[in-house]
């Protein structure tokens, strides 16, 4: 009997609502617009993601990775659940954050990733990613994990998350905390921020395409592993030295 191979391995996702796009006025002045993508335009982030994983500065690397699986996963319909969304600024990709439906009133939030450093542009997606869980999709809680100091910073210092220690986090299995919908309101006043709708022709500019970012983190340009183990993740001090050895510094 023929067995649709394909049929078995894809699981069915249940029906989640739209997010509403929004925008948010950055310090700089700047518009960004951040949005829902669909599958067809996973291909399209992959390789700025794909990128990070050299940067080792901010745990970049280690976030890229494990995005980059869950991109194709959702990709390739090997995930149950998950949503993306972008946000761009100038129609330039600038944070990407991801999550998916646990059941119907519990979120497990993936990954936040800044491609656009110093204004905040990571903060406002996340905020944009638990309003989807809470307002839009009506969610008790969500579940979160931070994987870098800055990431512990903004989330479970900022928002003041409840521990849900007794939870393993899909991401690695450490203990998950929890953004409830209270923590949510209280936060809403602050953290959440952002318009709709969209002006037409801000939305326009960020659907026609989504542009690389300009500047995103990049890897230092002598990689060096072990540097970090010196405190100089940089490498400088390590380039210095063999400088000096080359007898090119004199
Ligand atoms: C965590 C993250 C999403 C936060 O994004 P963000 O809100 O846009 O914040 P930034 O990363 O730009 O800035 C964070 C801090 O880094 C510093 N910073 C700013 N510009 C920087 C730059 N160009 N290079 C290095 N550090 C910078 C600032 O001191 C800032 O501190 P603040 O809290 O006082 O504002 C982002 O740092 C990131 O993508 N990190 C790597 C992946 C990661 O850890 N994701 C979260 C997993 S839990």
């Amino acid at each position: 009997m023929p067995v649709d191979v394909e049929k078995a391995l894809r699981p069915v996702d249940n029906p989640m609502p739209p997010f509403p796009p929004k925008y948010v006025t950055l310090a700089s002045g700047e518009h960004m617009v951040i949005r829902q993508i669909d599958r067809s335009y996973i291909p399209e982030i992959l390789p700025h993601i794909h990128r990070l994983m050299a940067v080792e500065r901010d745990y970049y690397d280690v976030v890229a990775a494990r995005a980059m699986g869950e991109l194709m996963a959702y990709y390739y319909h090997r995930v149950q659940d998950e949503y993306v969304l972008v946000a761009q600024i100038n129609g330039e990709l600038a944070a990407v954050v991801n999550g998916r439906l646990l059941s119907p009133e519990v979120g497990m939030s993936y990954h936040t990733i800044s491609l656009r450093r110093g204004m905040r542009v990571g903060a406002h997606a996340f905020a944009a990613k638990m309003e989807y869980h809470i307002d839009i999709m009506k969610q008790k809680e969500v579940l979160i994990v931070a994987e870098s100091p800055i990431g512990f910073r903004r989330w479970m210092i900022e928002y003041k998350l409840e521990k849900r220690f007794h939870i393993p986090h899909e991401l690695g299995g450490p203990p998950s905390w929890s953004l409830t919908k209270e923590i949510f309101e209280r936060a809403r006043g602050s953290l959440v921020v952002g318009r709709r709708p969209v002006p037409e022709k801000l939305l326009a500019l960020a659907k026609k395409a989504i542009l690389p970012p300009n500047d995103p983190p990049k890897p230092p340009t002598d990689l060096l592993a072990w540097t970090r183990a010196k405190g100089d993740s940089t490498g400088t001090a390590i380039m210095g030295q063999r400088w000096a050895l080359e007898g090119r510094n004199k």
